[in-house]
This record gives structure tokens, sequence and C-alpha cells, in this order.
């Protein structure tokens, strides 16, 4: 027995002071184990077998010489594979994507769809087999081209519903002093997150473990005890290390098969996908057609605000990428109309990727807001101030807290924006023309239930255990400062246990909601800990625990337009020879609710723009329409911003609370990427005089 060993005197506040990650030496040395490093006695190696055709049925597999080849312990396809259930609601509120169902029908709605599993002692047979097993199709037509006129573009409600519409929008642009009318486009994107999905399952005991790589194990294992039929409690995953997500690390069809594979064979069972295999396996952001329509007054204030975005989905799952949401938080009009609408076509179901919706969005609207100052003559940022709404301009709530306007006159002051002159096309140094730009930025500030304990050790440590993901964000260290405030001792004491879904059920990394949620759970059972430990109360030997839940206080949020939000600047040459575009360099000034650590929150601000300058102007995966497929699908024909791309950037935010939120954040996750394009791209039309709608802005566009 000890007594309580918190200190008397509490140390300076850990909240708000930059830390370097606290599994960061590991990484770096190679200690910190990924999903597919985890060693497991008896393993073994499943490789997915994907369909060489677009659409179409399977006719027959020669499986039998395969099963012949050496070291192959099993060939899993729709004929012998167990049967799932689909007919289920999951966390997320979403109906399980058909795509990680595998093997349930001789069906092939895409190229790369899972149609066989070979299972070997090791990965080197499980793939030679693989690749010799022969797959016989009946092949029909495919369709893979998205058009914004297409015939079978449909709205589909997302999060939000699909359509909204206030005002009488043709009145409001034929009465308007300017209008501008344009259509944009962006690609098909591919979230590449450094560490490949991977995943090991095996049964223990009765208990199914799966050893993974995700964004939320309370996630994975709910759609893995739902697609089996599983008990709650039969089923753990656990994901300690990730390698970046970005919204494409959910349960996919690899977790499912291994899983498959190892109630067949009784054994640890491994599915790993290769760079390739995850441009169809992984999900992907869709491409989009958008058109804009605004129309303005003389002194630039909006009569009419249209947001209309096309985007595709598959034929087995409907995913909508709601570019058109963006424009429902960011300006008013007397008419203000938005639709999200999609095409299902034979390709991959599409998924989330950092800022859905927001990412494309941003990039269409605050390019339009760039086009409509240039008509009325109006500076931009000038145009934007004159355009706040008092209100959400569609949901009618307050804003708790936006605080876009001092985020632009900030940058503005930051960037020396005040000297900028308005023409384009006149500054050149040698073969460069110069031009600089600037788009607002917003993201959503959610919270959802989750649950933490927190642990009082006699020795005078703490463990806080919660089903947290850290895919590389920095999340376990900015909740080992949150612990550490709560109990008010030094953050060293802290060890923060996560991405083990026998902790409880916990929010995912995403929708920039991570963060915040889990620090609501963590300061709650912290806090109290340290109350009970206040009292007197004594330690045992194996600690003294304080569980809890979240579910409530999520409730009990008013109703209120909660968004991060962020002013972005761009300053970019153009090199009229040969085409390229090079940004010189970019700020952007967030606010963005209370920053745990500031030293990760930048490298997340920062990693969001360094993605906008990527979806600017190198992104773009290329879908072959003859084989349904996309070319090039790996890193070198496949171009992400590398550092040569990527000049000083600046990142840093302004003073931002939220009194009704106990704990103030608001999330870093995803404003950072948002108007980060259209800055890059205002700033080429700065530069050229040529307005570039069509993403990415390549060389041979630019001529
Ligand atoms: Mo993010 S796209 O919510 O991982």
């Amino acid at each position: 027995m000890s007594t309580a060993t918190t200190t008397t005197s509490a140390p300076a506040p850990s909240v708000g002071t930059g830390h370097t990650r606290v599994e960061g030496r590991d990484k770096v040395t190679g200690a910190a184990r990924y999903a597919a490093e985890v060693p497991f006695a008896g393993l073994a190696h499943g490789w997915l077998v994907l369909s060489t055709i677009a659409r179409g049925r399977i006719r027959s597999l020669d499986t039998e010489s395969v099963l012949a080849m050496p070291g192959v312990l099993a060939v899993l396809d729709h004929r012998n594979a167990p049967h799932l259930n689909t007919d289920y609601t999951g966390l997320l509120g979403l109906r399980p994507d058909p795509t990680c169902a595998v093997f349930q029908h001789d069906r092939v709605p895409h190229l790369g769809w899972p149609v066989a599993l070979v299972v070997a002692e090791t990965s080197e047979q499980a793939r030679e087999a693989a690749e010799a097993l022969v797959v016989h199709y009946e092949q029909q037509p495919h369709d893979v081209e998205l058009t914004g006129d297409h015939p079978d573009a449909h709205p589909v409600d997302g999060h939000e519903p699909a359509v909204t519409e206030k005002g009488d929008l043709d009145a409001r642009l034929a009465s308007s002093a300017f209008v501008v009318d344009v259509e944009y486009t962006t690609p098909e994107e591919h979230h590449n997150p450094m560490e490949p999905h991977a995943a090991t399952a095996r049964w223990d005991d009765g208990r199914l473990e799966v050893t993974d790589s995700n964004q939320g194990v309370t996630w994975v294992a709910g759609e893995l005890q739902n697609l089996f039929s599983l008990d709650p409690a039969s089923v753990r995953v656990r994901s300690e290390h990730v390698g970046g997500g970005f919204g494409s690390k959910g349960v996919r069809a690899h977790q499912v098969a291994a899983v498959m594979a190892a109630t067949l064979l009784q054994r640890p069972v491994r599915v790993a996908l290769t760079r390739r295999q995850m441009f169809a396996l992984a999900g992907h952001r869709s491409p989009t057609v958008q058109r804009v329509r605004l129309g303005a007054d003389a002194d630039g204030r909006l009569r009419a605000l249209e947001h209309r975005s096309v985007s595709r989905t598959s034929t087995v799952y409907e995913f909508v990428e709601p570019s058109a949401g963006v424009a429902r938080v960011m300006y008013d009009a007397d008419a203000h109309h938005t639709a999200n609408h999609v095409v299902p076509l034979d390709v991959p179901s599409p998924t989330w990727m950092r800022a859905p919706g927001e990412a494309p969005g941003s990039f269409a609207l605050e390019a339009a807001l760039d086009e409509l100052a240039e008509k009325c003559g109006i500076d931009p940022i000038e145009l934007r101030l004159r355009n706040e709404p008092e209100t959400g301009p569609v949901s009618g709530l307050p804003f708790a807290g936006r605080y876009l306007a001092a985020c632009f006159r900030e940058g503005a002051r930051r960037f020396g924006w005040a000297d900028r002159d308005s023409r384009p096309g006149v500054r050149r140094e040698g073969r460069w023309l110069l031009g600089t730009g600037t788009a607002a930025a917003s993201f959503p500030a959610g919270s959802a239930p989750s649950t933490a304990s927190a642990t009082a050790h006699p020795d005078g440590t703490f463990t806080v255990r919660i089903s947290a993901a850290d895919i590389g964000t920095g999340a376990r260290t900015a909740l080992a400062l949150i612990a550490a405030d709560a109990l008010q001792v030094s953050p060293e004491r802290i060890r923060v246990r996560i991405g083990d879904s026998d902790f409880g059920p916990a929010m995912i990394a995403g929708g920039s909601m991570g963060t915040r949620s889990w620090s609501w759970a963590v300061e709650a059972a912290a806090g109290e800990l340290r109350e009970r430990l206040a009292l007197g109360t004594d330690i045992p030997a194996q600690g003294l625990t304080v569980r809890s839940d979240t579910t409530e206080a999520v409730q009990a949020l008013g109703p209120a337009e909660r968004h991060s939000y962020g002013a972005q600047f761009a300053e970019v040459a153009v090199d009229v020879t040969t085409g390229e575009v090079r940004v010189r360099r970019m700020l952007g000034i967030f606010a963005a609710g209370r920053i745990v650590n500031p030293l990760t929150a930048r490298n997340q601000l920062l990693g969001g723009m360094v993605w906008g300058i990527s979806m600017a102007l190198h992104e773009e995966a290329a879908r072959d329409r003859a084989s349904g497929g996309v070319v090039g699908a790996d890193l070198a024909g496949y171009h992400v911003a590398t550092h040569a791309d990527v000049p000083r950037l600046e990142a840093d935010w302004i003073e931002d609370t939220d009194p009704d939120d106990p704990v103030g954040i608001k999330g870093v996750g995803e404003v950072g990427i948002v108007g980060a394009a259209a800055a890059v791209a205002n700033a080429v039309w700065h530069a050229t005089g040529v307005r570039h709608r069509s993403l990415p802005i390549r060389p041979d566009r630019v001529l």
C-alpha cells in the first residue's frame, strides 16, 4: 500500500508546450513494430488475387494446380468462403461497403476486385501461387468515365443532405451586377500512406485477435464482429503503430480475408497489400466535376451562390464526395443552392480522403471567389470579409467561434499582402512569372462518444488506456499532455496505451475528431482520478483505476456551427518556357481551438498544406478507359509533392476559444489541406493571367 503521490505544488501546464512524439525514438530506431512486422509462431501468409477485368462474372478458377504448388495451404474464393452478414449499420452509422465483404458471389464490379486468397507457408510462396492462378471470366462492357452531365448522376445524402436550396437562384443571378459561372474539375486521388495496409488474424482460446494498421480499433472490431456474426467480447483488434491513414485505413478486404483464412486453417494468417494493390483496395478520392455560379452586387456582396458537385462511386456502394458542402458554411447569399450528386461506375468504391468534400470543394469555391474578386475589382480578402455570415448560411445556427476574418488579417500582415499589385501577369523575373494568391479554409469540429481509463500506480506513475489511434499525428503524445494537466503531474510520469479494442469503445482517428473526442474521455478519467487521490484514497498494488464515458457530455453540447478556420497564402513562380509551376512560399494562419502540442499541431497543418501543393500541381490517378484500371499504380506513376517541390512553409494559429466545450480543441487534422490548392491556383492566375480550372496544374496545361 502507498498513499497518493501527487505533488503539493502542481507543475506548469503541459498543454500548449511543444513535445516530441513519445514513441518517436522507437519509430526512428526500428523498435516500433508496424502491423506486418509483429511476429507470430506458425504464421501463414495470404496473397490476394485481383480481377483482371473491370466488369463481369467469374466462370471458374483453376485452383487445383495452384494447390499443388510448394507451401500452398489453401485457396479461398466465392465457392468455399464463409457467408458474411452484411445486414447491419456500423459504428459510423454506415452500411458496410461490399468491397470489404470478399468472396460472397461471382460478380466482378471493378478491375482489381478480390477474387481469391492464396494462403501458403511463406509470403513468396503465396505470391507465386497467386500469380499462377488462372481465373476464367465472362467479361461485360464497363464504363469508368465521369462527366458532369452523366445521365446516371443522382443526389446522394452523406452525413448531410445532398441538396440545399434557399431563394430564387435564376432571379438573383439575373439581377446581379457581376456573375461568375464556371466549371472546375479535380482528378481521382489516392491516399498512399507510407505503411501499406496489413493485418494478421488468429484465434486464441475462442477469441479472434487481429493485429492491424487502422484508424480505429473499436470501428474495425465492430465491423469484423458484425461481418462474421461474432459475440462482441470475442473480437480483439490491436493497432499500435500506424504509418499514415488519411481515411484509407478502416475495414477493407485484407482483414476480412485474413479472418476467413485463419478460421479455416486454425493458425495465424497475415494478409498485406502491395502498393499496387492499394490503388484498387484501399479506397481513393473520387474525381469531381463542379459548377459554381456566383452573383454579386457592385460592392461585392453575394446575391446568388450555387455550388454543384458530381462525383463518382462504385456500382456496389454509394459513397459521396460532398464537395458542395463547404459553401454551406462559408458564404451566405439571398439565393443559396448546393447539391452533391454521384454517378455509379465500374470502379472501386471511393472513401474518405483527408478533408473529404472540403478539399476538392474548397478548390472550386475559393477559386470562384477569386474570379469574382477580379470581376468586381475588389481585393480577394476584402471580398471575403464583406461576405462574412452572421449565422450558418444554411443551418441558421450560431457559430461557436468563427475567426476567419482574424485569420485573414493576421495572414495578410505576415504575408505582406498589402503591397500586392492586383494586376495579373505583370511580374517577371527572367523566365519566371510571379504571383500570389489566397483562399479560405474551414473544417467541422465534431466530438464523438469515447471511453478511457486512468490508473495510478504506487510508484507515482500513471497509465492511461484508450482505444485511440495514432496514425502518425502525435495523438498519443497529445493525450499524455492532456492527462498530465488533468492529473497535475509532469507528462513523463504518464504512459498512454492506445490501439487495443479491449480498452473499450472510442472514436476513430478521422473527421478531425480523434484527439478532441479522446481528450474529453482522458480528461474526465484523469480528472476524477486526481480528485480521488486528493481525498487521500490509497493506491493498491494493482493500481487505482477510474473509467470515463463521454456519451452524455457529447449529447449535452448545444447545437452550433463548430469549425476550424484558416487563411491560406501562396506565392508561385511560373516558368514561361516549360510551364512548370513552383511554389516559392506558403503561409497558413488557422483558428483551430486550443492547441495541445504546438510541435505536432504545426506538423499536421504543414502536412495538409504540403498535400495542397501536391493536389494543385502533381496528384492525378490516370484511369484507363480501356482496362478500367489506374495506369502507373505506384509512387513512380502517381506523383506526390516531394522535398524538392516544397519550399519554406509556415503554419501558425490565432487565439480561438469555445467556452461551451470542456476541452476546447477543434481539430487540426484536415483544415490544413482545405483551400491550399485554391491559394496556389489563384497565385498561378495572378502570375500568368490565365485561370486553371482543372487540377493538377501540369506544365502541359500551363503552356
Ligand atoms: Mo480522415 S479523411 O477523416 O481520415
